[in-house]
């Protein structure tokens, strides 16, 4: 069903679709310890059945309406402590990809799920191997609504949702493995301020006020950006706070 894309170098040379499975991280995770994947491979279904999310959360779509996808990348440059740069080429990706589809509001909801409408469109999982103190490799599992008319959760929301067309799945798949690929070798070639400015420029609520919840408490700030390794700095009255990726919660507005 999807085909090997003609503008990558690397990314998706490697293109292994199966019908269904359970998660395509799973499968990709499988090709990475068996060490047999090369750099760029990628693992796409129709039917993801046990898709995993952030935070142990499941990641359900519609089968054969979205794309539901895992790639494989070596970045054996990057620090350990450095991985959230990961989250940041990912996210711009896909935010790369959207800016050229549609005129409507697009955010990277830190660390990196991406919001259209302040709704959510894509999530992605990056799960990392190492070795010793470095990368082996990371698999990038993406999930992004492509032609779903509906979702059971009014957070969330699809490109046909937004521009009321149906897309081929198999055009759009290469050109976001383009995106991806793009980002990742701005990430190889040193240019981190460069991305890390493209993100604090699209990321949700930063510089606005709001609610959040860490530790079970709820209160009041303000996003102003990241700290070194990726954490999200929040102004409160109290002073700033930073937080990791486990430790807050974006309180839900009414929408
Ligand atoms: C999240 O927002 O919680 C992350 C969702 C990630 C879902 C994708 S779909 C393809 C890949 N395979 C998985 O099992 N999960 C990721």
């Amino acid at each position: 069903m999807y085909k090997i894309p003609a503008n990558t170098v690397f990314m998706g040379k490697n293109l292994v679709f199966v019908p269904e499975c359970h998660s395509t991280n799973d499968l990709a995770l499988q090709l990475c310890q068996q060490r047999t994947a090369s750099e760029g491979t990628v693992i796409i279904t129709a039917n993801q059945t046990a898709g995993r999310g952030q935070r142990g959360n499941t990641w359900h779509v519609a089968p054969g309406k979205n794309l539901t996808f895992s790639c494989i990348v070596k970045p054996t440059f990057l620090a350990i402590k450095d991985q959230f740069h990961l989250n940041v080429v990912s996210a711009l990706a896909l935010y790369d990809y959207l800016v050229e589809k549609t005129t409507a509001s697009i955010r990277i909801k830190w660390p990196n799920d991406v919001m259209v409408n302040n709704k959510k469109i894509a999530g992605i999982l990056i799960e990392n191997q190492l070795q010793g103190n470095s990368f082996a490799s990371a698999v990038i599992g993406i999930g992004l609504n492509m032609n779903q008319e509906a979702f059971s959760i009014n957070t969330a929301t699809s490109l046909y949702q937004i521009s009321n067309q149906v897309y081929d799945l198999n055009a759009e798949f290469e050109c976001i493995l383009h995106k991806l690929e793009a980002r990742f070798l701005q990430l190889k070639g040193g240019k981190r301020n460069t991305l890390l400015a493209d993100y604090l420029s699209v990321m949700y609520w930063r510089h606005e006020l709001h609610t959040f919840v860490a530790n079970d408490q709820t209160f009041n700030g303000t996003i102003v950006g990241l700290d070194d390794l990726g954490r999200l700095r929040i102004t409160t009255p109290e002073g700033e706070r930073v937080f990791g990726m486990k430790e807050i919660q974006y309180q839900a507005t009414g929408y």
